[in-house]
């Protein structure tokens, strides 16, 4: 096996290198709004990473969920967001540039080598102390933070983790998420399955909660179809 890669020496690819999906014009507006265009060269990094892992089964494009995460985020202190489903933490680092210096996210994965290949890179950034990484389901890590008071406190959460516990994920951030703050699913098209998701677990869970959120009061939503399809819910 290839050594990993490390910050700062991957060889330089264009921006269309970075994966099959999304526009490059909203990634490029997203970055330069939510960054400055600082992490410009760990996305490079970021997708050696990717295919060090020689299962790039997931494409990092946090630069998508940058644009919310930042505008929620701004002139709020101390504020807090949340990602289920890290992978090798581009999303995390981009979601904690965009969290002032008391910030915080909480980092939710069951796999510690994905997150490893990307730790370094949060401390290049130097956004690694903004970081609660918990290593174990999903579930268990939102369930604990609604056992410790801290529903209506966060600002922005991302869903991106297992398909078959999304409803799960949207209840358990909803109630987590203060008034105004935003919730950003990923892969709310599942690659065109959801027109015709037959017996398929994962895709029907997918169809479930998108049907449950377009009539959901608790919410404004808007189903971006961009990618592989990103739902934006607004907290009413
Ligand atoms: C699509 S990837 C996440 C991509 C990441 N959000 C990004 O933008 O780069 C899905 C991740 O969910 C994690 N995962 C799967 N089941 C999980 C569970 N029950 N709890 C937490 N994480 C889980 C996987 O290990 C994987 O790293």
């Amino acid at each position: 096996m290839r050594d990993p890669p490390q910050p700062g020496t991957a060889s330089p690819r264009t921006r269309r290198d970075v994966g099959p999906q999304g526009s490059n014009t909203l990634r490029r507006g997203c970055r330069s709004r939510a960054t400055g265009g600082a992490v410009a060269g760990a996305e490079v990094t970021f997708t050696a990473a990717a295919e060090y892992i020689q299962e790039p089964r997931w494409s990092q494009w946090g630069s998508a969920t940058e644009l919310p995460a930042a505008d929620v985020a701004a002139g709020t202190p101390a504020a807090e967001e949340a990602e289920t489903g890290v992978y090798t933490g581009y999303n995390t680092m981009n979601m904690a540039l965009a969290v002032p210096a008391d910030g915080r996210v909480i980092a939710c994965d069951i796999n510690v080598d994905f997150v490893n290949i990307g730790k370094p890179f949060w401390r290049e950034a130097e956004v690694d102390q903004k970081i609660d990484l918990r290593i174990k389901p999903a579930v268990e890590t939102l369930d604990e933070l609604l056992q410790a008071g801290e529903a209506e406190t966060f600002d922005f959460a991302f869903i991106d983790a297992d398909k078959v516990n999304y409803g799960l994920y949207y209840e358990k951030c909803l109630q987590l998420i203060r008034k105004g703050g935003v919730i950003a699913i990923d892969n709310v098209l599942w690659g065109g399955k959801v027109l015709r998701p037959g017996d398929d677990r994962d895709t029907l869970s997918i169809v479930k909660l998108n049907e449950k959120i377009y009539t959901d009061s608790r919410v404004n939503m808007s189903m971006l179809s961009i990618a592989d399809g990103l739902t934006l819910v607004f907290k009413l």
